[in-house]
């Protein structure tokens, strides 16, 4: 049952309404059985298969391809290169928003870093076309990779991340940090990381004329389709994206990427469909990653142990050509209180793919960083490091000074505290071990990540039949967004959710935005939610200026829809069915639309009234063998607020996805880049560690309750991200107290621990 009042805002929703419930995924056993198709799994009639070949040097030129030797082999049909690649409308170095990658069309033969793509074969047969494009056999004009943080060309910044300030401050830090009490300078280090979701990017693309239709997973699919139309040269209408099932995303599939345009390249080249699926090692350069940061915090308190001075530094890296820079800095806006605080940035240009948005982007490094770093100065004050954080606890945003619409992290340190046991902790490193002599050691963090919206739009039916359909063209990349969003729908429009058809995950939909900056369920969300109180007002007209309607004279205000009917709301004794009153209105049906968002999804960042940022406090336990310095990660519970909670079981499911990460960040993933040749040495799963099973702790997410009445009109912030911001701090923060060895390069592999740099 649902029930919205027909008020512009705010809205509330009872208890009962189909928002708040535990459902399980609607494409749940789609997915299980097998019977959801992804991008890779489509084959229209006639099709042929491309591979890419890639580059081996980071920088330089392609002087030669064999281009006769791979056209030869029996099953190739053509081979695309620089030289005979059809002309775009667009440069793809043009960039108009920081919402797009520069991309490598084969535009030059230049090579900007490793794995970019050098030319397409494509070929009756996915073996045809790799032995063709193994038979290129390059050879380049290789200058010397410039490879890490000290090798590149520095560069002054003024934005980091999509458009954040470089540098902020509030108060004189230098003041402050010469007169406090007590200080630490430390200096921390994450490494480069790649998406890695368990699908990598992959086209099927066909051409009828000059209409596109393509198939592959997508985080933005109306961005993806007006960065393909600008490069085609043609209207956003005439291309076709479906997009029904991602497996995974993580922000790797939020911008449309060069290899999947390629796919339409070729696809036009030859005038037939052409599926383009990028192999693992493939997905490590053109594509996105998380770049390498090394972060230094100075931290210092007066004599009580409250901060009055923090600065946070963060030095990272682009690629030669693009702009994405990590914020890492940020947190430091918005997480402790201090007198004075300073946040920067600098830069790097190195011979490497750009980087872009990954999962919790400046969070998740910068929060490590951070974390470890409070951590740090609680142990100078000699402080208990949660005693520390609620003694140093934000009550306005400290950067900017606003209030927080809403902010419950005391009470999810208290639950969070309580449930893990936080009070038998001994303050000393090194004083626990387990009954097989193992270290133990307990760390917490606390998580944070902005409320951020994007914009949407929404359009809802409700039928004479007492049915209803909902059209957004939403993104589940996995996160249970599809079942979520159903769930808004019914209750919009005052339907059951058996009574209603969820449309979704095509770019003909009205734009859902994009999904990512954990902002998907809060602006698709409103625009569902919209679409359908914009129905159930225009039914309410009918019924209540309707003489032979039970509503009659009810006025606007004076109803509320739930389960296919409007109540009066001073008297529910009398109701109407949706049916009744369009059949008596002669209607077949009633059509709605329904905006969300904010004017600028930089709001969160402090462009609003309010500072709107999730909120979360994760406990560890981790344990560590005092020999061989083997650490696992045993116990983790994360209490976490995030306004609204639309389903759950489906927000649990992210925050430990959230929380697995966080692990990952703390103990095992990392790109190691090899110095010389500029490539990722360890681009497959067996060397890119990320946790198995085995590695993942026993989780416990607590959802702390949470009402925001300044966020959006339902109250919701975003649970996609904060889960690892928290997490990766509280482990190593563990792993110090399991050993009494503070390692400041991430991840805290054995070698750090046994030999700390
Ligand atoms: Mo997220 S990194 O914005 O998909």
């Amino acid at each position: 049952m649902s029930e919205i009042a027909l008020t512009q805002t705010p809205i509330h929703i009872r208890h009962g309404s189909n928002i708040g419930q535990p459902l399980t995924r609607r494409d749940g056993v789609l997915k299980v059985t097998g019977a959801a198709k992804y991008a890779a799994d489509q084959h229209p009639p006639g099709m042929l298969y491309a591979v890419l070949a890639t580059s081996s040097i980071a920088r330089g030129r392609v002087a030669h391809l064999d281009v006769a030797a791979a056209k030869a082999h029996p099953g190739v049909v053509d081979v695309i290169t620089p030289a005979n690649r059809p002309a775009l409308a667009l440069d793809p170095d043009e960039k108009s928003n920081p919402f797009m990658f520069r991309l490598d069309l084969l535009q030059t033969d230049r090579v900007r870093y490793a794995g970019q793509p050098i030319a397409i074969v494509i070929a009756q047969t996915l073996e045809a076309a790799t032995e063709g494009a193994s038979l290129l056999a390059p050879r380049y004009e290789t200058e010397p990779a410039r490879v890490g943080l000290d090798d590149g060309e520095s560069t002054a910044l003024q934005v980091v991340g999509p458009g954040f300030p470089a540098q902020a401050q509030r108060g004189d830090v230098e003041t402050e940090l010469a007169a406090a009490k007590k200080s630490i300078t430390q200096t921390y280090e994450t490494p480069a990381q790649y998406h890695n979701p368990m699908e990598p990017h992959a086209i099927v693309a066909a051409w009828e004329g000059d209409t596109l239709s393509i198939d592959t997973p997508s985080q933005g699919m109306a961005m993806a389709q007006g960065r393909l139309a600008g490069l085609f040269g043609i209207a956003p209408e005439k291309i076709h994206i479906r997009s029904p099932f991602l497996g995974g995303g993580f922000g790797g599939k939020g911008m449309i990427s060069g290899p999947q345009v390629l796919g339409a390249i070729a696809a036009r080249a030859v005038g037939r469909p052409v599926k383009l699926v990028l192999r693992r090692d493939q997905m490590y350069g053109p594509v996105g990653h998380r770049a390498p940061t090394r972060q230094t915090l100075r931290l210092g308190t007066d004599g009580d142990g409250a901060l009055v001075g923090l600065d946070h530094h963060t030095k990272t890296m682009s690629s030669t050509f693009d702009d994405f820079f990590e914020p890492a800095s940020t947190p430091s806006h918005t997480l402790y209180a201090s007198t004075a605080i300073a946040t920067s940035h600098a830069g790097v240009r190195a011979d490497i793919g750009t980087p872009i948005f990954m999962r919790a982007p400046g969070e998740a490094p910068g929060s490590i960083a951070l974390e470890s770093a409070i951590d740090e100065m609680a142990q100078a004050c000699g402080m208990d490091p949660l005693a520390f954080r609620l003694k140093n606890y934000a009550e306005v945003e400290p950067i900017s000074g606003k209030p927080f619409s809403s902010k419950a992290l005391r009470e999810c340190y208290r639950q969070g505290a309580e449930r893990f046991g936080w009070e038998r902790r001994p303050l000393a490193p090194r004083q626990m071990r387990d009954r097989d002599g193992l270290l133990v050691g307990w760390g917490v963090g606390t998580a944070t990540f902005p409320a951020v919206m994007f914009a949407a739009q929404a359009k809802a039916v409700l039928r004479r039949d007492g049915s209803g359909v909902m059209e957004i063209g939403a993104h589940d990349m996995g996160q249970g967004a599809w079942t979520a969003l159903a769930q808004i729908a019914a209750d919009g429009l005052g339907l059951d959710l058996d009574r209603l058809e969820f449309r979704s995950g095509t770019s003909d939909l009205p734009d859902a935005g994009i999904a990512g900056g954990s902002g998907h369920t809060a602006t698709a969300g409103m625009a569902i939610y919209n679409a359908g109180a914009d129905v159930i007002a225009k039914l309410a007209d009918l019924a209540t200026n309707d003489d032979h309607s039970p509503l009659f004279g009810a006025g606007n205000a004076g109803v509320v829809a739930r389960g296919g009917r409007l109540f009066r709301r001073d008297d529910e004794s009398r109701s109407e069915s949706f049916s009744d009153i369009l059949a008596r209105a002669g209607l077949a049906q009633i059509e709605g639309r329904g905006a969300g968002g904010r004017p600028n999804p930089m709001e969160a960042h402090g462009q609003s009234d309010y500072a709107m940022h999730a909120h979360g406090a994760v406990f560890a336990e981790v344990k560590v063998d005092p020999e061989l310095g083997q650490i696992r990660a045993t116990r983790l519970v994360g209490a976490f607020a995030a306004g609204r909670i639309i389903n759950p079981r489906m927000v649990r499911s992210q925050y430990y996805g959230g929380m697995i990460w966080g692990v990952s960040f703390a103990l095992h993933e990392q790109a190691i880049v090899d110095r010389h040749s500029g490539r990722p040495m360890n681009a497959n799963f067996a060397e890119y560690h990320i946790p198995v099973n085995a590695d993942v702790p026993s989780l416990e997410a607590i959802l702390v309750e949470e009402d925001d009445p300044h966020v959006n009109a339902l109250g919701i912030k975003g649970v996609g991200e904060i889960g690892i911001t928290g997490s990766a701090g509280a482990v190593a923060n563990a792993v110090w107290h399991a050993t009494g060895i503070r390692v400041r390069k991430f991840p805290i592999t054995l070698d750090r621990l046994l030999e700390p740099q």
